[in-house]
């Protein structure tokens, strides 16, 4: 009885503790996060943008190896954008936290194009792979257009 109710006080505990840790996440370290995340995405797409305008030879394994990764990666900035980060500055403009479902709208755009050419990229048609390259190289920029800072 007493190692039960040792077990949900824990566990109990151990929730709170979760729950603080995840309110308390500075803005500062929200937009650090999701920074980084964008850079490992634009590591792992660089060589694939090349693949697709013609710049760089193709390949197949790279780009259903970086294709994975981006499935991944392409999950992970969208939750640093939170209303708290609004002040810090950044490279996303204020229509991120204005225009939000245009905003999620282009993120779930990405990562459905994303999705397409690691299924694509296992089918190994180049000229579809290609075609679907271009498709992804869209869905970055038609965001960036609208959210992100000239540079
Ligand atoms: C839904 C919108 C959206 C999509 C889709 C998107 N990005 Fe971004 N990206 C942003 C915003 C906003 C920033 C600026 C973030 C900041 O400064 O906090 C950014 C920043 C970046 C950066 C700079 C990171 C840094 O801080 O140095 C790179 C590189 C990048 N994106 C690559 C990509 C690539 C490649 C894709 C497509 C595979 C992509 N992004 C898709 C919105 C988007």
């Amino acid at each position: 009885m007493k190692k039960i109710v040792t077990g949900s006080l824990l566990a109990a505990i151990g929730l709170s503790v979760a729950c603080i840790a995840q309110a308390q996440v500075k803005p500062d370290t929200l937009v650090k996060q999701r920074q980084s995340a964008m850079t490992l995405i634009g590591k792992y797409w660089g060589p694939l943008g090349g693949m697709a305008t013609g710049k760089a030879p193709y390949n197949a394994e790279v780009v259903a190896r970086n294709a994975g990764y981006l499935d991944a990666l392409g999950k992970m900035p969208w939750d640093g954008f939170d209303a708290s980060t609004k002040e810090v500055k950044s490279a996303a403009l204020p229509a991120v936290f204005t225009d939000t479902a245009k905003f999620k709208e282009a993120s779930d755009r990405m990562q459905a194009e994303v999705a397409k050419l690691v299924s694509v990229s296992k089918g190994g048609d180049e000229n579809a792979v290609k075609a679907q390259l271009a498709a992804v190289g869209k869905s970055c920029g038609g965001c960036h257009e609208t959210f992100r800072e000239k540079r």
